[in-house]
């Protein structure tokens, strides 16, 4: 089912999410299928590139992500579709890098965004089986954009220089953006 996503603003957006627990057992089974259901069908609809369960008012630690490449942007590269659950994510370096993102919960508005370039993400799959992936670059800062959610943190909290802060129709007339997360 499409759901509402909320906007900033909203103060469900701000809170700490709680982690997914008793993995395997039919109630969260359950819980998740339906979740994740809901939040890949809004995610479809609004032809994101991720969604973070409290973005649909769960407060629940769960993400989902994927982007298919696209000539058209030739920096956001493929990232597959990806459930992620309870993640932890490690920084592999010190090394910082810059870009512009956009939010499904900002609509309309990119921001020019630090992240880490490069680190390692842990945490669960839909059936609660771990895995764990070394990233880097644009699919590295999709999973912190996601997992900032979980923590109650949207990217215009992380922009630096907020005169790279604007509405996309002005920042770039005229042109095709990515999809927002
Ligand atoms: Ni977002």
């Amino acid at each position: 089912m499409i759901r509402d996503v909320l906007r900033m603003g909203d103060e469900r957006l701000l809170q700490r999410a709680v982690e997914v627990e008793r993995f395997g057992t039919p109630e969260t089974t359950a819980l998740l299928q339906a979740l994740l259901t809901d939040m890949r069908d809004t995610m479809a609809h609004l032809n994101g590139a991720g969604l973070a369960a409290p973005q649909i008012g769960v407060g629940l630690r769960v993400v989902i992500f994927g982007v298919t490449a696209n000539p058209r942007y030739p920096d956001a590269e493929e990232v597959p579709d990806t459930v992620l659950v309870n993640p932890v994510l490690t920084p592999l370096s010190d090394e910082i890098e810059e870009s512009w993102e956009g939010c499904l919960s900002v609509p309309g508005m990119r921001g020019w965004v630090p992240r880490w370039r490069s680190l390692r993400y842990a945490g669960f799959d839909q059936h609660g089986h771990r895995f764990e992936r070394t990233v880097e670059g644009f699919h590295a800062r999709v999973v912190q954009h996601e997992c900032d959610h979980l923590d109650g943190i949207l990217y215009p909290m992380r922009i630096r220089d907020l005169t790279k802060f604007g509405f996309n129709d002005a920042l770039f007339p005229g042109q095709d953006l990515p999809a927002e997360e």
